[in-house]
C-alpha cells in the first residue's frame, strides 16, 4: 500500500515538474491485471489528480507524457487501457494555451513552488511572464544563506512572476518580502502565484508577511521606505533602462545595506 502511495507521489513530481518523459520511471509491470491497475494509478496521479486539473502544465508536456505511456504500455505488449487512448485524443484536440502551471521543487529544501507562467519567454511586452535561469541560482544561494534573510526585511528589483520571492518567503522566514516590479500584468501574475503557494497554502500562524508594489525605475517619484536586504535576478538585458536602473540601485542603496544581484 504504501509503495503504491509512494509510486502515485512520485509520478505527481514527475508530471507537475514537467520531468523529462525519457528521465520517468514508469514501473510497468508484466502481469496484465497489474499493468492496468497502474495505468489507472498513474492517470489519478496526474492528468486526472485534481491539483493538476485546477493547475495543469503545458499542453506540450501533457500530451508528450500521455503519449510516452501509451509507447511504453505498448513496449511491455500489454493492452494500453481504453481511458488513456481517450484522454491523448481529448489532449490532441485541445487548443494551445496561453499560460499554463509548472511546479518547481527541492527535495533538498523539502519545498515546492507552484507557478502560474507564460508559455512564451516573451509575451504582453514583457518578460517578466516566464522565470528566467538567474532566478535559480539566486534562490539556491539564498536557501543556503538563510540567516541573511531571518527575520530582515528584503525587496525584490523586477521579480517577475516571484519564484525567488516565494522560496525566500516560505524558507528563510524574512519579517517581510516586498515584490516589485513595472509591469502591471506581472504585478497581476505574481500576486496570483503568492496566492496559490502563500496565502491558500500556509496556516494563519505561519503566514509569511508579503507585499506587492509597482516599482518601475523610469519612475523617480517613489517613496523609500525601510529594508535590509535587495535582490534582484535577471534585470540588467537592455541597454536602453539600464541609466533608469542604475537610478534606482543609487537612491535605494542610500539605505539599505546589502544588494545580491544575480546575472546569468
Ligand atoms: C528577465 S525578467 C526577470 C524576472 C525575474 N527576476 C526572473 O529572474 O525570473 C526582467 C524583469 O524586469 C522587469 N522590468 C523591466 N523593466 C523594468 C522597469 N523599468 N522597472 C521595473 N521592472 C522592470 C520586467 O517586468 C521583468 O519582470
Amino acid at each position: 500500500m504504501e509503495s503504491v502511495k509512494n509510486f502515485c507521489d512520485e509520478m505527481n513530481i514527475s508530471y507537475s515538474t514537467c520531468c523529462d518523459t525519457n528521465l520517468i520511471n514508469w514501473h510497468l509491470q508484466n502481469s496484465s491485471e497489474e499493468n492496468s491497475n497502474i495505468q489507472i494509478d498513474i492517470i489519478n496521479a496526474t492528468v486526472k489528480h485534481p491539483l493538476c486539473v485546477k493547475y495543469p502544465p503545458p499542453l506540450k508536456y501533457r500530451k508528450k507524457f500521455i503519449k510516452t505511456l501509451i509507447y511504453k504500455i505498448e513496449e511491455t505488449k500489454l493492452e494500453v487501457i481504453e481511458e488513456l487512448y481517450e484522454i491523448y485524443l481529448k489532449l490532441i484536440n485541445e487548443s494551445d494555451d496561453d499560460v499554463s502551471y509548472k511546479t518547481y521543487y527541492s527535495k533538498k529544501y523539502d519545498v515546492g513552488i507552484k507557478l502560474e507562467e507564460s508559455n512564451n519567454l516573451i509575451s504582453n511586452a514583457t518578460t517578466g511572464l516566464t522565470t528566467w535561469e538567474a532566478s535559480f541560482y539566486l534562490t539556491d544561494w539564498c536557501l543556503a544563506n538563510k540567516n541573511i534573510f531571518y527575520k530582515k526585511k528584503v525587496l525584490e528589483l523586477g521579480c517577475g512572476i516571484g519564484f525567488t520571492g516565494i522560496a525566500l518567503s516560505l524558507c528563510c522566514k524574512p519579517s517581510l518580502y516586498c515584490f516589485t516590479d513595472a509591469h502591471e500584468t506581472v504585478l497581476e501574475q505574481v500576486d496570483r502565484n503568492i496566492d496559490i503557494n502563500i496565502r491558500e497554502n500556509c496556516k494563519n500562524f505561519e503566514l509569511p508577511s508579503v507585499e506587492v508594489i509597482k516599482l518601475d525605475w523610469t519612475d523617480d517619484t517613489w517613496e523609500m521606505k525601510d529594508y535590509d536586504v535587495l535582490l534582484a535576478a535577471d534585470i540588467v538585458y537592455d541597454p536602453q533602462i539600464i541609466p533608469y536602473l542604475v537610478r534606482t540601485l543609487d537612491k535605494l542603496l542610500n539605505n539599505i545595506p546589502i544588494a545580491y544581484i544575480a546575472e546569468f
